[in-house]
């Protein structure tokens, strides 16, 4: 049987594809393996290769506001990304390297059993909710695959860039915390 600890052991010791030859460390992902909402994001840059953990550059400082305003923190969430290991120079992580690291997140997610996921950036909700989904139309709304509710939020990097996308990132934010408060059970602030 899978449990988290031989799940990420096997996880920093893949090498299903080429990305394994430029990585410094595998971000397997963390925060609660209790958590009933799932963060997903794209693939590592170069602090969360250096260090080994998810969100902890610049993006994952946005990202800690980001979930400050509707009560959340790293340990009552679950963060991983589609990819586990860096692109080299931050690039798009292939098709074919998504699909190699697809099975970590299906097992990750399979193990955590969410109520809620949250895709972060235009890559995660690609792969997640479906090939024809544009984050600049869909993000915000709701979605059901499994019986996961799923919704995407620009990424932090994208909000960074352009910050003009801020208040309608604050209202996705109003209607995940309404979500959240609708078909959660753990208590958040
Ligand atoms: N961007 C991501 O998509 N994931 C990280 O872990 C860091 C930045
Ligand atoms: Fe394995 Fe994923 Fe890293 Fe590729 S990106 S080597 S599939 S862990």
């Amino acid at each position: 049987m899978e449990n988290w600890d031989n799940l990420r052991e096997r996880c920093i010791n893949c090498t299903a594809c080429p990305l394994c030859e430029t990585r410094t460390n595998v971000v397997f992902g963390s925060g609660s393996t209790n958590a009933e909402i799932l963060f997903i994001g794209e693939g590592p840059g170069e602090q969360e290769d250096l260090k080994g953990e998810a969100f902890v550059g610049r993006a994952g400082k946005l990202l800690d506001d980001m979930l400050a305003i509707i009560g959340l923190n790293r340990s009552n969430i679950y963060i991983t990304n589609i990819v586990k290991c860096r692109p080299p120079k931050n690039r798009d992580p292939l098709n074919t390297e998504q699909e190699a690291c697809i099975k970590w997140l299906r097992k990750q997610t399979a193990l955590l059993k969410p109520k809620i996921i949250v895709c972060l950036g235009r890559i995660a909700a690609a792969r997640i909710i479906g090939p024809d989904f544009k984050i600049t139309r869909d993000h915000g709304k709701w979605y059901k695959a499994n019986e996961f509710s799923i919704m995407a939020l620009y990424h932090p990097s994208a909000l960074l860039r352009d910050p003009s996308k801020r208040p309608e990132t604050f209202l996705d934010l109003k209607e995940l915390k309404r979500k959240i408060k609708e078909i959660c059970t753990h208590t958040y602030n």
